[in-house]
């Protein structure tokens, strides 16, 4: 039975979904996760794009040892070279270099002949190959490129020294019998394609993203690329998690396993959703809360009597606890570390602290802690990354005209304090703390949510907010609502603001 490589770009790919934009820290953290959910390749950006980018794969490349770090560069010697520099550190660095290849942005959007394109692509990856030995390239809408062009590219970049030949289904228009035919195609004519791995990388624009994978692997991929909660461009990537939890479950049929710690796939896809304010679905297969929830009374009878009746997966399997352990205003520190931990999170003793004494102040408040209540604290905690400005107090008036006052703190000893009015109070709040930080955001959306039920249940609020044509996401929970309204936006500009200061 052979393994399945699990080659993750959440980091880049992922982080092309509109609105997702994380910083260093925040990579470094999910980069963390991916390393103890033992994913095989990790692409952790595209450096030359901004030097936030570079800073993260250099970090990454850095600190990450067990997984092969990627870098994305276009077949342009800056770029392949701009990766290089930010793989330096790397114990196993690749450089994943893309060229489009198919008619449409050949005609459009390169200006390039069939001729043209091969020599760059060539070009590239011998540059790359100058640099290290693992280079995977990539023939950007390969599923709309002419198959016979297609083998072409493949046999000349396999030549010049690529390991991987990624196929990417860029703008998900594949659908999975041809899309598996595209690749025993390859397998059939490219007289090389024995020297390298056939990846997949499909995009779900038809909603096909993880069958495209799946028909693929059938025909004869061994690497697939995809992220976590299916995050990225458009309508997202393949999701990681449907995919390895497909391999697992039905081996029988595909005849292949995979590195993957799947007991951590629920702290990771927290961890994601938490630090980039994508929220899942709650039909999401996998990782949805519904995903193992019985409804029907003839489901819940069937699963009482014998649980494989209706249950596919253990839900125990992708690191979800049965059990449902509530703890309350009297849980000491130890209960509650115990119970972190049982959760499938593994904090640094600063921040578990930390955690804990956020969590006795929500106790005192709430009478029963579940466990999305104790999840959504440590997601506030993880998203609590570098900051210029906290909320030190808010009040408002709902009258007639609603007014919001807001008191900032910047560092230790700074107060801004100010009042605006508002079409609502909401509106009021993030019209002052507009007005206190000089950073005046668009709100794109906004939506705030119970994390349990129950009057007292915590209120997780989202927004995404667009300053100067970029955007940006917050996130915050609190019982208050407004309360955690205001945190989340205040999330958002920190973001704007820790950016302004790095310039
Ligand atoms: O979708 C795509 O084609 C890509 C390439 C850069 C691999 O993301
Ligand atoms: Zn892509």
């Amino acid at each position: 039975m052979s393994k399945i490589i699990i080659f993750d770009t959440t980091l880049r790919d992922g982080e092309q979904s509109p609105g997702a934009s994380l910083d260093p820290n925040e990579k470094l953290q999910i980069a963390r996760q991916l390393s103890t959910l033992n994913v095989d390749v990790m692409e952790a950006g595209f450096p030359i794009t901004s030097e936030g980018d570079f800073k993260s794969v250099s970090n990454i490349a850095k600190e990450i040892r067990d997984v092969s770090i990627c870098a994305l560069a276009r077949a342009v010697d800056k770029d392949i070279d701009c990766a290089a520099k930010a793989l330096k550190a790397a114990k196993a660095p690749r450089i994943h270099v893309f060229l489009a290849t198919s008619e449409i942005h050949r005609k459009f959007k390169l200006i390039k002949a069939k001729e043209e394109i091969i020599k760059t692509a060539v070009k590239g990856v011998k540059r790359a190959r100058k640099h290290v030995d693992d280079v995977e390239f990539s023939p950007e809408d390969a599923s709309r490129t002419e198959p016979d062009f297609l083998v072409e590219v493949v046999e000349a970049v396999i030549a010049a020294g690529a390991a991987t030949v990624n196929i990417p289904d860029t703008v998900g228009y594949a659908v999975p019998e041809q899309y598996a035919s595209l690749i025993k195609y390859l397998k059939d004519n490219v007289k090389n394609i024995d020297n390298a791995v056939i990846s997949v990388h499909c995009h779900n624009d038809l909603g096909l993203a993880v069958a495209n994978s799946l028909a693929a692997v059938k025909a004869g991929a061994t690497q697939v690329e995809c992220t976590v909660n299916g995050i990225g461009e458009r309508a997202g990537n393949a999701s990681l998690e449907e995919i390895v939890m497909a391999l697992k479950t039905r081996k029988d049929f595909f005849g292949h396993t995979t590195r993957i710690r799947t007991k951590e796939i629920i702290a990771t896809s927290k961890i994601v959703s938490g630090l980039t304010g994508l929220q899942i679905q709650r039909n999401k297969a996998i990782v949805g809360e519904n995903a193992f929830a019985h409804e029907s009374g003839v489901h819940q009878d069937g699963v009482l009597k014998e649980r494989t009746t209706y249950e596919i997966m253990r839900p125990e399997e992708i690191g979800l606890p049965r059990t449902k352990i509530v703890l309350g205003k009297l849980s000491g520190r130890h209960a509650f570390k115990k119970h972190v931990k049982a959760l499938g999170y593994d904090l640094p003793d600063e921040e578990l602290e930390h955690t804990f004494q956020q969590f006795k102040i929500l106790a005192d408040k709430k009478k029963e802690i579940y466990d999305q209540d104790i999840e959504a604290l440590i997601q506030d905690e993880k998203s609590e990354t570098t900051h210029v400005y906290e909320l030190d107090s808010l009040s408002i008036n709902c009258g007639p005209v609603p007014t919001a006052s807001v008191r900032l703190r910047v560092g230790k000893d700074e107060i801004l304090d100010d009042s605006t009015k508002g079409d609502g109070p909401i509106d009021a709040i993030f019209k002052t703390i507009d007005l206190l930080t000089g950073i005046k955001g668009t709100l794109l959306d906004y939506s705030v949510r119970a994390v349990t039920s129950g009057k007292d249940a915590l209120g997780e609020a989202s927004v995404e907010v667009e300053v100067k044509g970029n955007s940006y996401r917050g996130r915050a929970v609190s019982t208050d609502t407004i309360e955690a309204s205001a945190k989340a936006y205040l999330n958002a500009i920190n973001k704007v603001a820790v950016k302004h200061r790095r310039k």
